[in-house]
């Protein structure tokens, strides 16, 4: 199935994901240094950022670096303007999972859209080790401080049984290209597995809502929630002000148990 490279590749990335996994390295959490204002933005752009701002009462530079926050304005951004088109309410309180979180970087973004009773992030490779001697962990306990409903769980989810009322996933892997280049090996790769776990930790009346990048992986996706017993009910995609930089644009969509 996989090319001599690709398998070379993957046995690379296995072995260096096998040594964070067991040295489990820690150097405490670690806050980024508020960038305080954000310069140099585009007035449309700005303008967007700042009725984000006054919406949902956030000024995420006060607490992070210029990149996160405008990453953090951007998945605010299609939160907002996807919901907005999907005409149905918003969810809030009870548990929000999500799933792949990397640092989980954008968690305050998703405790002030959905406003969740207990905020989950879970993500497979949390003892990764970054070249300023930090851990994943490190990253994710500074964005996680000042969110006491927050919890960073390392682990890989289409073993977990965390059943939730909303269920997050931001760009899942569904191909061998996107895992070996997040370095992360092949064998971390099931989709098969992924979708039916999700089905399953989904509460009855629990919305699972999925990011893709375009349409084509959009379309991978849909077919394997489909295949996995969930039933859409919403899809948005569209140019947004905040995500001109992306190759491809972000889709959206909505999905029940059933
Ligand atoms: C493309 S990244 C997206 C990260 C994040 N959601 C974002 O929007 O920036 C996918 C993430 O999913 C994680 N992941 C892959 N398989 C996983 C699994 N089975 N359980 C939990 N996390 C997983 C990867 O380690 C990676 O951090």
């Amino acid at each position: 199935m996989y090319s001599l490279l690709q398998r070379l590749r993957s046995l690379r990335h296995g072995f260096w994901y096998g040594v964070s996994r067991r040295i489990r390295w820690s150097r405490g959490a670690f806050e980024e240094a508020p960038a305080r204002e954000l310069c140099n933005v585009d007035p449309e752009p700005a303008e967007r950022i700042a009725a984000l701002r006054d919406r949902y009462q956030v000024q995420f530079e006060l607490g992070m670096s210029a990149a996160t926050s405008r990453n953090n304005y951007e998945y605010l951004d299609l939160l907002d303007r996807g919901w907005s088109s999907l005409g149905i309410g918003r969810p809030s309180g009870g548990v929000l999972c999500d799933i792949g979180c990397a640092s989980f970087w954008y968690a305050a973004t998703l405790q002030a859209f959905f406003q969740p009773d207990r905020l989950l992030g879970v993500e497979v490779e949390g003892h990764r080790l970054f070249r300023d001697g930090r851990a994943r962990i490190d990253y994710a306990a500074g964005y996680l401080w000042r969110l006491p409903n927050a919890e960073f769980v390392v682990a890989d989810y289409t073993r977990c049984l965390l059943p939730a009322d909303l269920i997050t996933c931001w760009f899942a892997f569904l191909t061998p290209a996107a895992i070996l280049a997040w370095r992360l090996p092949l064998s971390l790769l099931a989709p098969e597995r992924l979708f039916p776990r999700i089905r399953h930790n989904l509460r009855p009346v629990g919305l699972f809502f999925m990011v893709n990048h375009g349409p084509a992986e959009a379309a991978l996706a849909e077919g394997l929630c489909a295949a996995a017993g969930l039933r859409r009910a919403g899809r948005w995609s569209s140019p947004a002000a905040l995500s001109r930089y992306r190759m491809l644009p972000s889709v959206l969509s909505w999905w029940r148990a059933g």
